[in-house]
This record gives C-alpha cells, sequence and structure tokens, in this order.
C-alpha cells in the first residue's frame, strides 16, 4: 500500500481505526473521518504517528452531502488524489419495529446509507478520471446475509448497501475501478458494547468460532481488498464472521 492515498469514513473507533493504522502501517496516507470523538481522533493519531504513512483526521457528519464535497477536497489538496474510498461510518439505532420511532429510522439510514452515497458521489469522478481506484464498503451480515432481530432499520441499511456495490461495480468496471464490501459479524467494538448484556450470550453461542472478531481481522480483509493482489474482485462480499452465517 506504499504511498497510497486512501479516506476511510468513522475512523476513530473500532473498525475504521483498525483499517487507518493497518493501512499507515503499510506505508499508505491516510485520511479519516469522524463525527463528534475527539478523544478519539486524537488516540488515533498518536497511535499512527510511528507508522510510515501520513493520517489526517477531519471532523464531518457523513449525512451532509456539501459537506463531504468540501472534505474530498481539503484532504485531496492535503493529501492528494485518492486511490482508495473506505465507507465504513455507521451506526445502530436497535429496537422492534413495533416500537421504532421515526426518528431512529431515519438516523439510521442518514448515516449508513445517505453517507455512502455522499462520499461515494463526492469521490468517483476523480477516480474515473484516473482511470483506476477502490471502493470498499462495510456492510455486515446482519441485512447482508441473515436477519437480527431489533435491526430492521440497521439491517435495511446493511443489505442496500450490497445492492450499492453491485451495481456501482458494474458502473465504473470499465474505468479500472473495483467496488466491494465486507459482511462482518459480531466484531468487538463499542458496538458490541450496546448490545444488552442479557443477549450477548446467546450470540457467542450462535458463533461457530465461539468468539468475536476483532477490528484488526476486518481491517485486514479491507486492506486486501484495497491491494493491487485483489485487481480482479469486483462487485464482491467477503464475509468475515466466524462462521456465523454460513
Ligand atoms: N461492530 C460490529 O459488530 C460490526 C459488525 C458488522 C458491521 N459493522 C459495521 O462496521 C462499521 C464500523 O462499526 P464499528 O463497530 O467499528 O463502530 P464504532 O466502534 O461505533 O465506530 C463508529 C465510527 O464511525 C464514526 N461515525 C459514526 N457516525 C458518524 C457520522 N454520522 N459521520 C461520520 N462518522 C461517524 C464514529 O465517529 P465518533 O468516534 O466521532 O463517534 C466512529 O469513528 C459500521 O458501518 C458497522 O455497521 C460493525
Amino acid at each position: 500500500m506504499g504511498g497510497k492515498k486512501i479516506l476511510v469514513t468513522g475512523g476513530s473507533r473500532g473498525i475504521g481505526r483498525a483499517t487507518v493504522l493497518a493501512l499507515a502501517h503499510s506505508g499508505a496516507h491516510v485520511a479519516f473521518t469522524y463525527s463528534s470523538n475527539e478523544t478519539a481522533a486524537a488516540e488515533v493519531l498518536s497511535v499512527a504517528a510511528k507508522a510510515p504513512g501520513r493520517v489526517i483526521a477531519v471532523r464531518a457528519s457523513v449525512e451532509d452531502y456539501d459537506r463531504t464535497k468540501k472534505v474530498l477536497a481539503d484532504v485531496q489538496a492535503e493529501i492528494g488524489d485518492l486511490d482508495g474510498l473506505v465507507l465504513n461510518a455507521g451506526i445502530t439505532r436497535d429496537g422492534m419495529l413495533a416500537m421504532m420511532s421515526e426518528e431512529n429510522w431515519d438516523d439510521v439510514i442518514a448515516t449508513n446509507l445517505k453517507g455512502m452515497f455522499n462520499y461515494v458521489r463526492a469521490a468517483i469522478y476523480g477516480m474515473i478520471r484516473q482511470r483506476a481506484g477502490r471502493v470498499v464498503c462495510v456492510s455486515s451480515v446482519s441485512g447482508g446475509r441473515i436477519g437480527v432481530v431489533g435491526q430492521t432499520s440497521y439491517g435495511a441499511t446493511k443489505a442496500a448497501q450490497i445492492g450499492f456495490v453491485k451495481s456501482l461495480s458494474k458502473e465504473v468496471a470499465p474505468y479500472g475501478i473495483t467496488v466491494n464490501a465486507v459482511a462482518p459479524g459480531f466484531i468487538e467494538t463499542d458496538i458490541w458494547q450496546s448490545i444488552p448484556e442479557s443477549k450477548r450470550a446467546g450470540i457467542l453461542k450462535s458463533i461457530p468460532q465461539g468468539r468475536l472478531g476483532q477490528p484488526e481481522e476486518v481491517a485486514a480483509a479491507i486492506r486486501f481488498l484495497l491491494s493491487e493482489d485483489a485487481s480482479y474482485i469486483t462487485g464482491s462480499v467477503l464475509t468475515i464472521d466466524g462462521g456465523l452465517s454460513s
């Protein structure tokens, strides 16, 4: 990944954080966005300081298209034209549909789905002009492969992300751009902490490998899909779930 320029949305915590660090340690120059947690973003910058790749952080919510265009322009001025884009920022607002508020539904759609549109829409012309590029979306087995109680909104966005990836991959394949998704199972991040304690043992029992995945295990797959080694892979979904959905 030496010298490659990559933008990761939601890079201050969890899977995004691990991806930023994996890329920077491979020599890539990485810009990451985050929504509000300044302390977490500063921690990533400090850990990444020793990496060979340069890392910069930008506070910006993915829901805002005008802000996204400005972020892309600033990042390109700072690290250069993008070789890769990782659509990672995502939220859950879990709850039974019968009790779900319109606001919670709208929040999940805005961050997970509109946020993905915003970043791809703002970055894809540059990649088309370059006749090269890599787009990786962090979807989920929830919605992407299986249903999960309480995750109608989240699952709907994660299934939609896969549809988006498959269509876009065909639109941009003639320009040397690949578009893929990863579908993680249960990964040990703050999202896991938001799952009620009472449900965690049952979830662990349903995972054939008997453990949660680590953010670094997802980051390794994302880095692979961004690399030259994945040059003939496009429109694919790589499942990383310890056997959960198999
Ligand atoms: N953890 C899992 O088990 C799991 C499984 C499958 C898929 N995934 C997917 O993996 C991705 C990352 O999940 P995670 O567990 O690593 O999440 P996480 O630990 O909660 O981290 C979320 C990251 O996204 C950022 N973010 C949240 N809302 C944002 C917004 N509106 N605009 C910009 N950035 C925003 C956060 O920034 P702040 O720090 O500022 O809040 C943070 O950097 C998500 O798309 C999720 O759906 C996770």
